[in-house]
């Protein structure tokens, strides 16, 4: 095939317009870091230190006969002691033991726990009190770290200082430095991190109550140590009293910092000096949750990006307690200075460095683990509200689905279709036949998933099995906990108690008899919600925190991380029952998470409102989350409380599907939207744009992909692909689909005639408005800046960078699983030099067979000058083959002309090369 073209040059277009963005600030009842007693004290504690500048002689330092390389086949750390010494107890001395370990990955690792714990005397006898030191075990995908040998490090000591260089150029040193104590990053001989640069370190030993005051410094306060005057806090029984950790961290030429979720905030993170309202790390159900805010919210990552051009660093706080950061950004250095302060637990974190922020991602995959690759049909639409009311509605719904064209593959149940809030029940009266309604939802290939919360009714027979195996979480007489959420008194599966996994597995067994699982049924997944977790009479709206958890923990110290225990031992049951069945991934939503759900769950940003300024903070919302690994995560489309206007349900649509998760919920009081009841034009509107998530369906899943084997962000910020354009850094109401060049400006405006993009790089953008290549629109711009287009109710905005090939499908179908044998679209968008390249990843999308026996496939493929070629990678033989019937039916080839190459004849299972000589002479910008 050989195809020319005339020869043309590319016109220029630079429009420089900025849009900003403000929102109001509300305060909730939940605490601050005036009213927090640890973060106060922090505060303080570094507030005095500041004051004091150099006259500070700091009373923590490290013994430097005690520092040593440990070493073994397996092993290589170094340890030593911190000690911190009480000016009012000359003759005592607290103990810090210190490990440093440096990790494949150029990751370094900081350990500091608190010696002599044993010897602590108190009441309790069921309380650990030891330093909680396993959240790890929660978050890290393999508890066997890939440690760097002695060989591979280069280690110095003398009397003041330690150094080891590592990495596989020996480009990065980590200094320490014994007195006062600071610990330098350097990357090629310029220092990236500082940590304890400000002198901020604070170990809260374990003291007796009635010594207390022989144990300050007179740099502390002693505010709350024993006794917590927050209004709903008050019964904090403190039995431990003061433990709290805190460090500070300067990044140093840093000023664009990220992570740290879960807040309604920007995408790049502010300077909380001047408001003293640091983000704070707390899992809580955060009742009509305002945007602009720092305040905690339903899942904690504390994971900190730092991104410059030429280098990024990520900080990872191993904590799950409740924790607070404040970023400095306001002082006169170019340097952001944070601090970091926890509740309780051991000081442990992780420094990553790399060039890029991608490269970030890769490595703290690598530790935490990689988004799942989840069942293709979770990528599609999914239809919840509070409630669908009994089979009817639910079948009701499916069939005006089709009735509507409306392309769906999900419907949901929540909390209403149990009998009584009482979970593995369902209300007889109105689903009196779960698995023909399963059936029935099958048969166009629809899946069903069902909500079970932790709280567990009390008086019925799970809840009193739950008590008689001791596996609930415990008040602090180390008797059952018995608080107050949607079905009344409650009590709370312990799923951090290992005996806590087997009793789950029998719920959701494989089994005829198990009507709560609709018998034998493959399309039923599940929803965890309330998971932070939410006690309606608790303080903050969730557990009292002296309550216990299994190993004698207090609530305290494993807060963050209960929403992963639980969801996790939902996925795991779920992927024993469907061992050995055609459609094996299980599909599980979260509400509450923590570094590591990314592994089995998906999540969203709870309950949001339905206006205009939420469906706007659902973008940096949702961004953030992908800048720290956790990329499967969506927001309510429509808004959970209230009704949406026409315009705003079907702009929310036009946003939603982008989202990685992609569901649209609403609340029990709010009206009926589904799709089609808004009416036109909404509705075909509405149509379109569900359409366009489902042709691009193939892009989303190759993304998904690539994120489960390198940690990419699926939505993904605009700064990834412009490091050198620091302009790029705050643009957040704008992304990037994973690899495939697809940049897309949802419009989040009542009344929008006009839209600006901002164009990031030099490279060609051609517009993709709609999904719509029928106009060759394009932009080249000489210099990075926003450009202009008008838009009408219709129009999402979406570019496709220059330099990259899509598949799609583009057929309308009722379900991904009915998609499964459609033939393929490919896109080529050629760069300012006439080239392209892509991939597609194909597997069947319900199966592990992907990961145990390589049935997937890889197809790469490249235009150059020569033309277009495709090479299929995959290791599996007979499942390429059973691929033989699936075809390319286009190949659309777009540079400032376009070229349609109907029908041409090709597999996607095969390798394949077409000659095609476009004649076009590119402008060298
Ligand atoms: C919580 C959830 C919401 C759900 C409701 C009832 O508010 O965030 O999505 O609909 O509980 O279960």
């Amino acid at each position: 095939m050989r195809v020319t073209l005339a020869q043309i040059s590319i016109p220029l277009l630079v429009v420089a317009l900025h849009v900003s963005y403000v929102a109001a600030v509300k305060d909730y009842l939940f605490k601050n870091c005036e009213n927090s007693g640890f973060c106060h004290r922090n505060k303080h504690y570094a507030d005095q230190i500041s004051s004091l500048g150099s006259e500070y002689k700091s009373d923590y330092s490290i013994d430097a006969n005690s520092v040593e390389v440990i070493s073994g086949p397996d092993k290589f750390f170094i340890q030593g002691q911190i000690v911190k010494v009480l000016p009012n107890l000359p003759e005592e001395k607290v103990v810090l033991p210190l490990k440093i370990s440096v990790l494949e990955g150029n990751n370094i690792r900081i350990q500091v726990d608190e010696a002599k714990r044993e010897a602590i005397n108190i009441a309790n006898k069921f309380i650990n009190h030891q330093r909680y030191n396993e959240t790890s075990n929660w978050a890290f995908v393999n508890q066997e770290l890939q440690y760097v040998k002695t060989e591979d490090a280069d280690l110095k000591k003398s009397d003041t200082k330690f150094s080891i260089t590592y990495g596989k150029s020996k480009e990065y040193v980590a200094e320490l430095e014994f007195y006062p104590i600071k610990l330098t990053v350097y990357h090629l001989g310029e220092a990236q991190v500082v940590v304890n640069d400000r002198g901020f370190l604070n170990v809260e030993h374990w003291r007796p109550k009635d010594a207390n005051a022989d144990h300050l410094s007179p740099q502390e306060s002693d505010f709350n140590m024993f006794q917590d005057d927050f209004k709903d806090s008050k019964e904090d029984s403190l039995p431990l009293g003061p433990e709290s950790i805190g460090l500070d961290f300067t990044f140093k030429n840093f000023r664009n910092l990220y992570g740290i979720p879960e807040h309604a905030d920007t995408l790049n993170l502010k300077d909380t000096t001047e408001s003293n309202n640091p983000y704070r790390l707390f899992n809580v159900d955060i009742f009509e949750y305002e945007t602009d805010s720092r305040l905690p919210m339903y899942g904690s990552i504390p994971l900190l990006l730092a991104v410059k051009p030429a280098l990024s660093v990520g900080l990872f706080w191993i904590n799950s307690a409740d924790t607070f950061i404040n970023v400095d950004k306001s002082n006169s250095t170019k340097d952001s200075k944070t601090h970091w302060v926890s509740e309780n637990g051991v000081i442990d974190f992780i420094i990553l460095i790399g060039s890029t922020p991608a490269e970030i991602n890769k490595n703290y995959g690598a530790i935490t683990g990689y988004t799942q690759l989840p069942p293709l049909f979770s990528l599609g639409y999914h239809q919840c509200r509070w409630n669908y009311n009994d089979e009817k509605d639910v079948l009701d719904i499916n069939s005006l689905m089709d009735q509507h064209q409306i392309p769906y593959d999900t419907i949901w149940l929540d909390i209403e279709y149990t009998d009584s809030k009482k979970y593995f029940t369902w209300q007889e009266d109105k689903f009196p036949d779960p698995e023909g309604m399963l059936k029935e939802l099958d048969l166009t290939g629809r899946n069903l998933v069902v909500i079970i919360d932790p709280h567990i009714k009390t008086g019925y027979d799970v809840s009193n099995q739950l008590e008689k195996k001791k596996i609930c979480m415990n008040d602090p007489s180390n008797s059952s906990y018995h608080g107050h959420c949607w079905p009344g008194e409650s009590v709370w599966i312990d799923t951090l108690n290992p005996s806590s996994q087997s009793f789950w597995d029998s719920k959701f067994s494989w089994d005829k008899k198990n009507k709560f699982t609709g018998g034998e049924s493959t399309n039923l997944h599940l929803w965890n919600d309330m998971n932070e977790p939410s006690v309606f009479n608790g303080p903050e709206t969730s557990s009292p925190k002296d309550n216990l958890h299994y190993g004698g923990w207090e609530h305290r110290s494993v807060h963050n991380i209960y929403g992963l225990s639980f969801h996790e031992a939902t996925f795991n049951s779920l992927v024993k029952r469907l061992d050995g069945h055609t459609r094996e991934r299980p599909f599980v939503l979260t509400r509450s998470y923590f570094a590591g759900s990314q592994r089995t769950a998906a999540m969203w940003t709870g309950d949001n409102m339905s206006k205009w300024e939420y469906l706007k903070i659902s973008i940096p919302m949702i961004l953030t989350s992908n800048v720290v690994g956790m990329p499967f995560s969506g927001a309510d489309v429509g808004g959970f409380f209230g009704n949406p206007s026409k315009e705003l349900l079907t702009r929310w649509y036009q946003t939603g599907i982008w989202y990685p998760f992609f569901r649209a919920h609403a609340h029990i009081d709010s009206r009926r939207r589904e799709p089609w009841v808004p009416g036109e034009p909404y509705t075909s509107v509405i149509r379109e744009a569900l359409n366009l998530r489902y042709s691009l369906l193939p892009v989303f899943y190759t993304a998904f992909y690539e994120s489960s084997t390198n940690g990419s962000p699926i939505m993904k910020p605009i700064f990834y692909e412009s490091l050198n354009n620091l302009e790029s850094y705050s643009i957040e109401d704008q992304f990037f689909i994973g690899s495939s060049g697809l940049m897309v400006k949802p419009v989040t405006d009542e009344n929008a005639n006009d839209i600006t993009i901002y164009i990031p790089d030099t490279e060609i953008y051609y517009d993709f408005t709609n999904g719509d290549l029928s106009k060759v629109g394009w932009y080249n711009v000489r210099k990075p800046g926003y450009i202009r287009k008008d838009v009408t109710l219709h129009d999402i905005p979406v570019l496709i960078k220059g330099g990259h090939i899509i598949a799609r499908k583009e057929r309308y179908r009722r379900s991904t699983k009915l998609m499964a044998n459609d033939p393929y679209t490919i896109v080529v968008a050629l760069d300012k030099y006439g080239h392209a390249e892509g991939n597609i990843y194909i597997d069947d999308g319900e199966s592990f067979g992907y990961s145990t026996s390589g049935e997937s496939i890889n197809v790469h493929i490249k235009y150059s000058k020569d033309g277009l070629t495709a090479h299929v990678n995959g290791s599996n033989k007979e499942y390429i083959n059973s691929l033989g019937n699936i075809g390319i039916e286009k190949i659309i080839i777009i540079s400032p002309f376009k070229l349609i190459i109907e029908n041409p004849k090709l597999k996607i299972n095969s390798d394949w090369s077409i000659q095609i000589i476009l004649d076009i002479e590119h402008d060298e910008l």
